[in-house]
């Protein structure tokens, strides 16, 4: 089992609006409202491989209900810590005219350092029996931007590795604490740098810089233009093939899925890193987030490009 963390998960509504425009009445014709936040869109995909995930995190209000609601609905095992306030409402508009995405996300309920510690409880409690801890996304408001590195820490004193997919302060801190591997995108790692990564040689050099932190893989992905991974000996540079484009919100949490599914079969890198491509990749051809299916990743694995970059 792994377990995923969901700090700020949310009430993920996409409407699919063609020609959307500014300062008019738009009607979709396509909708969707789905549990959403980025560790649980990991736990989706993962659990489509044909793995056990539960997730955790902090839930809120009506619209916490709902969350817990769509989790169940999808059998998503879940245990999730009640705060007080009201989870968020992210809101993505499509439109396949332009092929833009526009997206409208809430902050989130304010959260106390008394609830970090209840989530640390909670994570604590299910490390037993937990092969690997995946953490994801934006703190909410309030809530210690070191909550992930005290994880990783409570993770490694019980052996469980860590995947960090974080931005600012919370990557920043959490690097610190040498998680088994991170998954930024590159302007996350480009932002913690203070140096835009604009290039796969640049995102090589990053990559080295954090294995310099003493993190085992680092993977930085690049949206359409794919992924640079890293690990202490070797540096991969993969390409995705085309899809068609719906919506890429959920790619880099469908691919941390790919890689802790591949990483835990021990396959080798390679194989690992193909398949969480396509994660990614086959994300982009579905509308919401890591709602991409098994056979749809399947029929994409022979198409990746890998290239040994050093
Ligand atoms: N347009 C695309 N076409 C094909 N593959 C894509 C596309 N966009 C993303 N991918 C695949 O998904 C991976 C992750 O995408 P991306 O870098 O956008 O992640 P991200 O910014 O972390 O996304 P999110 O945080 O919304 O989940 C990429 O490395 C690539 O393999
Ligand atoms: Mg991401």
């Amino acid at each position: 089992m792994i377990l995923t963390v969901t700090p700020n998960a949310a009430v993920d509504t996409t409407y699919t609006v063609p020609g959307f425009a500014l300062d008019r009445v738009n009607r979709p014709t396509e909708q969707s409202v789905v549990a959403g936040g980025k560790g649980i869109n990991v736990a989706r995909v993962y659990r489509e491989l044909g793995g056990n995930a539960t997730a955790t995190g902090f839930i809120a209000g009506h619209n916490g209900q709902f969350i817990l609601s769509g989790l169940r609905a999808e059998r998503i095992p879940h245990d999730f810590v009640e705060t007080g306030g009201e989870s968020r409402i992210c809101i993505a508009i499509l439109d396949p005219e332009t092929q833009t995405q526009t997206e409208l996300n809430e902050w989130g309920p304010a959260v106390t350092r008394q609830d970090a510690d209840r989530l640390k409880e909670k994570v604590a409690s299910h490390l037993e029996g937990c092969r690997l801890l995946v953490l994801s996304g934006s703190m909410p408001p309030g809530c210690p931007e070191s909550l992930y590195a005290e994880l990783i820490e409570e993770a490694r004193e019980r052996s469980v590795p860590a995947i960090l997919d974080s931005s600012g302060e919370a990557l920043r801190l959490g690097l610190r604490t040498r998680p088994f591997m991170v998954k930024p995108n590159c302007h996350e790692l480009g932002g913690i740098l203070g140096n835009p990564i604009r290039s796969v040689e640049a995102a090589a050099e990053a990559a080295r810089w954090v294995i310099g932190k003493g993190v085992e893989i680092v993977a930085v992905s690049m949206g359409k233009e794919g992924v640079l991974v890293s690990d202490t000996e070797n540096i991969w540079y993969a390409r995705p093939p085309e899809v068609p484009f719906v919506s890429a919100v959920g790619s880099g949490d469908a691919m941390a899925a790919g890689f802790a599914f591949g990483l835990l079969q021990g396959w080798p890198m390679e194989r690992t890193i193909r398949l969480a491509t396509c994660c990614g990749a086959a994300n982009v051809a579905v509308p919401g987030a890591g709602a991409c299916k098994r056979p749809q990743i399947e029929a994409l694995l022979e198409k990746v490009e890998i290239h040994y970059f050093c």
